[in-house]
């Protein structure tokens, strides 16, 4: 069977990863270690341990405790630089990578450590691992506009250093329209804009990210499938959904792979990608998520594989001249 070496071989590009979701236990303990932070877990496999998760907001407490250990600029590159690496060893020639100032903001981590230890990284991993790479930087959905207005506004000085906006953290109760002003803000500003939408949240949600935050992507969006007549527009636009097979499961928005639609999606004529959300807390990074989409779902052959990688090319914000080079 040839399938695992075409799916691990092919060049493709992840459009959703939160970085701090690529924070492995190891390097919670050694930056804890490095900067006199404490933590409640008394060894990396302790900690492994509890990734044991009901819903979003179980994963989203420990994920905020995980990053509390990111203090310097040193931590930001090291992190994202872990996740370059991996990438690199997937075939991943091009990352847009999720990060969340206002979790390291609210703990007095300046908005400029956080960037610059982002860019640096970026940066090297072009040049010494030939991965390409962008900055989405995404407001936490559960804190209110007042506080997203003042994360842009912090942002300003760095505008040049990040491509877009995204919406993430807890999506029940909290609908993109709280977001319209400040989307609409960045809209002004040229930023490209995605939001989180219908992962727990509903089919509703999808159509107000498209219709109020005008988006380019959906971030998740499975739970379109409620609404007939949105899974026929999303097909009609050719909406990218940027879909996390492992994190819906370990998420339980799913029982089990062979219970996740992204087949049916693929099927609908829905432009799916394929992608990693936060690798370190759910099992697996870019070809560990199609290695267990592709097992759980055996109706997918090497002809799905082509159209995910070449879907995540065409969906990425890349320049038409590299997407050129990786189809
Ligand atoms: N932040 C990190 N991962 C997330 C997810 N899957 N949904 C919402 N917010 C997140
Ligand atoms: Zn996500």
């Amino acid at each position: 069977d040839k399938l695992p070496g075409l799916l691990h071989g092919m060049p493709k590009c992840e459009l959703h990863i939160h970085i701090e979701g690529s924070l492995e236990p190891e390097l919670i303990f050694a930056l804890a270690q490095r900067n006199g932070v404490t933590i409640p877990y008394a060894s990396v496999e302790a900690l492994r341990e509890a990734y044991a998760f009901t819903d979003l907001q179980s994963f989203l407490d420990i994920y905020y405790a995980g990053a509390s250990v990111l203090l310097k600029e040193e931590d930001f590159f090291d992190m994202a630089m872990a996740y370059f690496h991996r990438a690199k060893a997937d075939n991943v020639v091009h990352a847009e990578l999720f990060f969340d100032p206002q979790t390291h903001t609210d703990r007095g981590v300046p908005f400029q450590t956080v960037i610059d230890g982002l860019t640096r990284a970026g940066e090297t991993a072009q040049r010494e691992l030939g991965v390409s790479s962008a900055l989405i930087m995404c407001f936490l959905r559960h804190l209110s506009e007042e506080a997203a207005f003042e994360t842009l506004a912090q942002a300003m000085p760095f505008k040049d250093r990040f491509i877009g906006v995204g919406l993430d953290s807890g999506e029940r109760g909290n609908p993109p329209e709280k977001f319209a002003r400040v989307f609409e803000q960045c809209r002004q500003l040229g930023l490209h804009l995605v939001a989180h939408a219908g992962e727990e949240g509903p089919a509703a949600y999808i159509e107000t990210a498209l219709d109020v935050l005008k988006v380019e992507r959906i971030d998740h969006g499975v739970r379109c499938v409620e609404s007939p007549a949105l899974v026929e527009r999303l097909a009609r636009e050719q909406v990218p959904l940027t879909v996390c097979p492992l994190s819906n499961v370990k998420l339980c928005v799913f029982d089990t792979m062979d219970r996740h639609n992204l087949a049916a999606l693929l099927e609908a004529g829905l432009k799916v990608t394929v992608n990693s959300d936060d690798p370190a807390y759910f099992g697996g990074y870019m070809n560990a998520n199609f290695d267990a989409t592709f097992d759980g779902l055996p109706q997918l052959g090497p002809r799905h594989a082509y159209v995910l990688a070449r879907n995540s090319i065409e969906a990425s914000f890349a320049a038409e001249s590299a997407k050129a080079e990786w189809i």
